[in-house]
Protein backbone atom coordinates (compact mmCIF):
# COMPACT_ATOMS: atom_id res chain seq x y z
CA UNK A 1 0.00 0.00 0.00
CA UNK A 2 0.82 3.88 -0.04
CA UNK A 3 3.65 4.68 2.82
CA UNK A 4 2.21 5.88 5.14
CA UNK A 5 4.59 8.76 5.87
CA UNK A 6 3.12 9.84 3.38
CA UNK A 7 0.12 11.25 5.91
CA UNK A 8 -3.14 12.55 4.77
CA UNK A 9 -1.85 13.22 1.31
CA UNK A 10 -4.75 13.13 -0.92
CA UNK A 11 -4.73 12.05 -4.36
CA UNK A 12 -7.23 12.99 -7.12
CA UNK A 13 -7.27 11.00 -10.76
CA UNK A 14 -9.56 10.85 -13.25
CA UNK A 15 -10.01 7.96 -15.78
CA UNK A 16 -10.79 7.20 -18.80
CA UNK A 17 -12.57 3.63 -19.33
CA UNK A 18 -12.30 2.81 -23.46
CA UNK A 19 -14.92 0.29 -23.46
CA UNK A 20 -18.67 1.07 -23.48
CA UNK A 21 -20.41 -2.05 -23.80
CA UNK A 22 -21.80 -3.90 -21.03
CA UNK A 23 -20.30 -6.63 -19.51
CA UNK A 24 -17.07 -4.66 -20.33
CA UNK A 25 -13.77 -6.43 -19.38
CA UNK A 26 -12.38 -3.09 -18.72
CA UNK A 27 -15.09 -1.70 -16.65
CA UNK A 28 -14.50 -4.88 -14.51
CA UNK A 29 -10.66 -4.30 -14.45
CA UNK A 30 -11.81 -1.11 -13.69
CA UNK A 31 -14.48 -1.70 -10.60
CA UNK A 32 -11.31 -3.44 -9.78
CA UNK A 33 -8.85 -0.71 -9.51
CA UNK A 34 -11.62 1.03 -7.31
CA UNK A 35 -12.02 -1.44 -5.13
CA UNK A 36 -7.89 -2.00 -4.42
CA UNK A 37 -7.38 1.74 -4.44
CA UNK A 38 -6.16 3.36 -1.26
CA UNK A 39 -8.43 5.11 1.02
CA UNK A 40 -6.54 8.35 0.38
CA UNK A 41 -6.90 8.15 -3.45
CA UNK A 42 -10.00 9.10 -5.13
CA UNK A 43 -10.76 7.83 -8.52
CA UNK A 44 -13.50 9.57 -10.43
CA UNK A 45 -14.35 8.67 -13.78
CA UNK A 46 -14.54 10.92 -17.00
CA UNK A 47 -17.60 10.05 -19.03
CA UNK A 48 -19.07 12.10 -22.14
CA UNK A 49 -16.28 11.82 -24.64
CA UNK A 50 -17.69 9.08 -26.37
CA UNK A 51 -20.90 11.61 -27.59
CA UNK A 52 -18.11 13.95 -29.20
CA UNK A 53 -18.31 14.69 -32.76
CA UNK A 54 -15.29 13.13 -34.92
CA UNK A 55 -13.05 15.96 -34.84
CA UNK A 56 -11.93 18.15 -37.84
CA UNK A 57 -10.48 21.33 -38.35
CA UNK A 58 -13.69 22.83 -38.98
CA UNK A 59 -15.32 21.83 -36.06
CA UNK A 60 -12.18 23.47 -34.49
CA UNK A 61 -12.61 26.76 -35.81
CA UNK A 62 -16.52 26.97 -34.35
CA UNK A 63 -15.24 26.67 -31.54
CA UNK A 64 -14.19 23.93 -28.81
CA UNK A 65 -17.48 22.65 -27.16
CA UNK A 66 -17.60 23.75 -23.06
CA UNK A 67 -17.50 20.04 -22.12
CA UNK A 68 -14.26 19.12 -24.21
CA UNK A 69 -12.64 22.67 -22.37
CA UNK A 70 -14.65 21.55 -18.96
CA UNK A 71 -13.19 17.87 -19.00
CA UNK A 72 -9.40 19.72 -20.35
CA UNK A 73 -9.73 21.53 -16.77
CA UNK A 74 -10.84 18.55 -14.80
CA UNK A 75 -7.72 17.48 -16.01
CA UNK A 76 -5.83 19.88 -15.66
CA UNK A 77 -6.40 20.27 -11.79
CA UNK A 78 -6.20 16.64 -11.14
CA UNK A 79 -2.88 14.69 -9.67
CA UNK A 80 -2.94 12.38 -11.90
CA UNK A 81 -4.97 10.39 -15.13
CA UNK A 82 -5.70 6.70 -15.74
CA UNK A 83 -6.52 5.32 -18.92
CA UNK A 84 -8.25 1.65 -18.68
CA UNK A 85 -8.61 0.57 -22.51
CA UNK A 86 -9.31 -2.18 -24.33
CA UNK A 87 -7.27 -3.00 -27.78
CA UNK A 88 -8.78 -2.42 -30.88
CA UNK A 89 -7.25 -3.74 -33.94
CA UNK A 90 -3.94 -3.55 -32.45
CA UNK A 91 -4.66 0.00 -31.54
CA UNK A 92 -6.18 2.40 -29.05
CA UNK A 93 -10.22 2.27 -29.82
CA UNK A 94 -11.72 4.84 -31.94
CA UNK A 95 -13.56 6.83 -29.89
CA UNK A 96 -11.35 6.87 -27.15
CA UNK A 97 -8.63 8.53 -29.68
CA UNK A 98 -11.38 10.72 -30.97
CA UNK A 99 -11.70 12.00 -26.96
CA UNK A 100 -7.63 12.22 -27.19
CA UNK A 101 -8.19 14.53 -29.66
CA UNK A 102 -10.70 17.01 -28.67
CA UNK A 103 -9.20 17.02 -25.33
CA UNK A 104 -5.62 18.13 -26.97
CA UNK A 105 -6.44 20.62 -28.37
CA UNK A 106 -7.70 23.04 -25.56
CA UNK A 107 -5.03 25.14 -24.27
CA UNK A 108 -3.59 24.59 -22.17
CA UNK A 109 -3.31 21.31 -23.76
CA UNK A 110 -4.35 19.28 -20.39
CA UNK A 111 -1.77 16.11 -20.57
CA UNK A 112 1.01 18.77 -20.14
CA UNK A 113 3.36 17.11 -17.54
CA UNK A 114 0.48 15.18 -16.68
CA UNK A 115 1.16 11.80 -14.84
CA UNK A 116 -0.25 8.60 -16.52
CA UNK A 117 -1.43 4.79 -15.38
CA UNK A 118 -2.25 2.75 -18.04
CA UNK A 119 -3.93 -0.73 -18.28
CA UNK A 120 -6.38 -2.88 -19.83
CA UNK A 121 -7.87 -6.20 -20.95
CA UNK A 122 -8.44 -7.91 -23.88
CA UNK A 123 -9.65 -11.44 -25.35
CA UNK A 124 -6.52 -11.72 -27.10
CA UNK A 125 -3.38 -13.63 -25.20
CA UNK A 126 -1.23 -10.09 -24.39
CA UNK A 127 -3.97 -8.04 -22.73
CA UNK A 128 -3.66 -4.88 -24.67
CA UNK A 129 -0.15 -4.19 -25.49
CA UNK A 130 0.03 -3.02 -28.98
CA UNK A 131 -3.06 -0.50 -27.56
CA UNK A 132 -0.61 0.76 -24.56
CA UNK A 133 2.29 1.36 -26.54
CA UNK A 134 0.40 3.73 -29.19
CA UNK A 135 -1.38 5.30 -26.04
CA UNK A 136 1.95 5.78 -24.66
CA UNK A 137 3.19 6.75 -28.01
CA UNK A 138 0.69 9.71 -28.35
CA UNK A 139 1.25 10.83 -24.34
CA UNK A 140 4.98 11.80 -26.04
CA UNK A 141 3.56 14.24 -28.50
CA UNK A 142 1.17 15.09 -25.43
CA UNK A 143 4.34 15.82 -22.96
CA UNK A 144 2.66 13.26 -20.73
CA UNK A 145 4.17 11.24 -18.39
CA UNK A 146 2.99 7.49 -18.55
CA UNK A 147 4.13 5.38 -15.56
CA UNK A 148 6.25 2.46 -16.43
CA UNK A 149 5.75 -0.16 -14.47
CA UNK A 150 4.15 -2.27 -14.05
CA UNK A 151 2.65 -3.08 -17.26
CA UNK A 152 -1.08 -4.30 -16.42
CA UNK A 153 -2.42 -6.26 -19.68
CA UNK A 154 -4.73 -8.42 -18.63
CA UNK A 155 -4.60 -11.21 -21.11
CA UNK A 156 -7.44 -13.68 -22.04
CA UNK A 157 -9.59 -11.71 -19.85
CA UNK A 158 -12.83 -14.24 -19.99
CA UNK A 159 -11.11 -16.45 -17.93
CA UNK A 160 -9.72 -13.87 -15.07
CA UNK A 161 -12.76 -12.67 -13.69
CA UNK A 162 -14.99 -14.41 -11.16
CA UNK A 163 -19.03 -14.24 -11.12
CA UNK A 164 -19.03 -10.88 -9.56
CA UNK A 165 -16.25 -8.87 -11.71
CA UNK A 166 -13.02 -9.91 -9.17
CA UNK A 167 -9.79 -10.63 -10.89
CA UNK A 168 -9.12 -14.45 -9.72
CA UNK A 169 -5.79 -14.07 -9.99
CA UNK A 170 -3.57 -12.30 -7.20
CA UNK A 171 -1.27 -11.43 -9.67
CA UNK A 172 -3.39 -8.66 -11.33
CA UNK A 173 -4.56 -7.90 -8.20
CA UNK A 174 -1.01 -6.88 -7.04
CA UNK A 175 -0.11 -5.80 -10.38
CA UNK A 176 -2.96 -3.21 -10.04
CA UNK A 177 -2.16 -1.89 -6.40
CA UNK A 178 1.28 -1.29 -7.34
CA UNK A 179 0.50 0.70 -10.25
CA UNK A 180 -1.86 2.89 -7.93
CA UNK A 181 0.82 2.85 -5.69
CA UNK A 182 3.84 4.07 -8.42
CA UNK A 183 0.82 6.72 -9.91
CA UNK A 184 1.01 8.52 -6.84
CA UNK A 185 5.13 8.41 -6.28
CA UNK A 186 5.13 9.42 -9.64
CA UNK A 187 2.63 12.49 -9.20
CA UNK A 188 4.38 13.34 -6.11
CA UNK A 189 8.00 13.89 -8.00
CA UNK A 190 6.05 15.64 -11.16
CA UNK A 191 5.08 18.34 -8.31
CA UNK A 192 8.18 18.68 -6.75
CA UNK A 193 6.74 17.40 -3.63
CA UNK A 194 9.99 14.72 -3.69
CA UNK A 195 13.53 14.36 -5.19
CA UNK A 196 13.10 12.22 -8.18
C1 LIG B 1 -11.25 -6.48 -30.71
N1 LIG B 1 -10.56 -7.32 -29.85
C2 LIG B 1 -9.19 -7.32 -29.86
N2 LIG B 1 -8.46 -8.00 -28.90
C3 LIG B 1 -7.10 -7.94 -28.89
O1 LIG B 1 -6.48 -8.51 -28.02
N3 LIG B 1 -6.44 -7.24 -29.87
C4 LIG B 1 -7.09 -6.58 -30.85
O2 LIG B 1 -6.46 -5.94 -31.68
C5 LIG B 1 -8.51 -6.62 -30.87
N4 LIG B 1 -9.20 -5.96 -31.82
C6 LIG B 1 -10.55 -5.80 -31.70
C7 LIG B 1 -11.22 -4.94 -32.56
C8 LIG B 1 -12.56 -4.69 -32.39
C9 LIG B 1 -13.26 -3.71 -33.29
C10 LIG B 1 -13.27 -5.37 -31.38
C11 LIG B 1 -14.74 -5.11 -31.17
C12 LIG B 1 -12.63 -6.26 -30.57
C13 LIG B 1 -11.26 -8.15 -28.86
C14 LIG B 1 -11.37 -7.42 -27.53
O3 LIG B 1 -10.25 -7.72 -26.75
C15 LIG B 1 -12.62 -7.87 -26.81
O4 LIG B 1 -13.76 -7.56 -27.57
C16 LIG B 1 -12.74 -7.28 -25.42
O5 LIG B 1 -13.79 -7.92 -24.73
C17 LIG B 1 -12.97 -5.77 -25.51
O6 LIG B 1 -12.96 -5.18 -24.24
P1 LIG B 1 -14.29 -4.98 -23.36
O7 LIG B 1 -15.34 -4.37 -24.23
O8 LIG B 1 -14.69 -6.33 -22.86
O9 LIG B 1 -13.85 -4.08 -22.25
Amino acid sequence: MIDPTRGARHYDVVAFVGSLRSGSYNRMLFNNVRRLSPANMAISELTGWDEWQTLDVDLLNDGIPDAVTAMAQRIAESDAVLFVSPEYNYSIPGGLKNGIDWLSRVSPQPFTSKVVGIMGASTGAIGTARMQYHLRQVLVFLDGHPVNKPEVMVGRAAGEFDGEGRLVSEFYRTQVTELLENLARQADRFKGRVSP
